[in-house]
């Protein structure tokens, strides 16, 4: 078991709102009145302090429609300090936590950031709302996301359920990450090169509680893959076991994806923000040549 960790929490500005933080990359949100205790990841919260300011900046990244933090602890793993905003409180948020409407967030607030990764709800797109025919109860929210990242100039990832409106999404599945035990196809759409995904071997045979099924009896919650939604069939812990998440309740679980998936897409982006940076850093050398030799040496 590990260390409960302390997690900051903020707030989105009220009309009128005293005490805003002035450091950025929160200058201008309001503390939030309390602070919360999250089980597991304990020391990952808080990366400025992780490092003892030795190692240099980490780049800070977003993450929009947090949830619980599933894609945010992926960040994490890929080098990221990472700050999530959602509109329902998250207690068991494993880092600096923003509650809020993440599509009323400003430009400004946005730019603070070095990356944004968004995973806006994806009811309205799932098999379930069309085999109901109940999509229009959930809100479409992919093109207004997309039209807000790109506004910001900054790299960013939009992540949703196979059926969203993603435009060239690599798919990522649990097949293609060793240690997953979880059937669980996610959509990402980047701004900026994705690698081709990992191999996925052919699906496995997953775990069942339904009695009508040949595989009956013959499988474990504990060493073959699983479902993990609403209706599931295995345990809470089995779920958090199956996914590599060890600090959700199986309702948050259920809506999250796993951190390998993340940590793989942030390993691309941080790829890619340090390409962007050297090769800013070669657009200014290359502004100021170095002088000519002269016959004075
Ligand atoms: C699919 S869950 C995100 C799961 C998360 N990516 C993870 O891996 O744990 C979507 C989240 O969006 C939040 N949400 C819905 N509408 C929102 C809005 N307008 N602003 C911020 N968060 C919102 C919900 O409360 C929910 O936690």
């Amino acid at each position: 078991m590990t260390t409960p960790s302390r997690v900051m929490c903020y707030c989105l500005p009220d009309k009128g709102a005293e005490n805003t933080l002035r450091t950025p990359p929160f200058a201008g949100l309001r503390p939030a009145l309390h602070h919360v205790f999250a089980p597991g990841l304990s020391g990952l919260y808080d990366c400025r302090k992780q490092d003892g300011g030795q190692m240099g900046r980490q780049p800070e990244l977003l993450d929009l429609f947090c949830g619980a933090g599933g894609a945010s602890a992926g960040y994490r793993r890929a080098g990221f300090c990472v700050t999530g905003v959602d509109s329902a409180p998250q207690p068991n948020y494993p880092f600096e936590f923003i509650r809020g409407d993440a599509l009323a967030l400003d430009k400004a607030v946005l730019r603070r950031f070095d990356a944004i990764h968004a995973s806006p709800p994806c009811q309205h797109y799932s098999v379930l709302a069309k085999r109901n025919g109940n999509a229009g109860d959930h809100p479409d929210l992919v093109a207004a996301v997309r039209e807000m990242l790109e506004r910001t100039g900054r790299p960013w990832v939009i992540e949703n359920v196979p059926g969203a409106p993603l435009r060239n999404p690599v798919v990522l599945s649990g097949t293609m990450f060793p240690g997953l035990r979880v059937i669980r196809r996610r959509l990402f759409e980047a701004s900026f090169p994705l690698p081709l995904p990992p191999l996925a071997p052919p699906p496995p045979l997953c775990h069942t509680l339904d009695k009508r099924k040949a595989h009956y009896g013959k499988t474990c919650e504990w060493t073959d893959f699983v479902m993990v939604n609403g209706g599931g069939n295995c345990s809470a812990a089995a779920a958090r076991d199956a996914m590599g998440i060890d600090w959700m309740t199986k309702r948050e679980i259920n809506e999250a994806i796993p951190p390998a998936y993340t940590a793989w897409v942030g390993q691309a982006l941080m790829r890619h923000l340090q390409g962007s940076r050297d090769g800013k850093k070669d657009r200014i050398e290359s502004a100021h040549p170095p002088l000519p030799e002269t016959a004075h040496g």
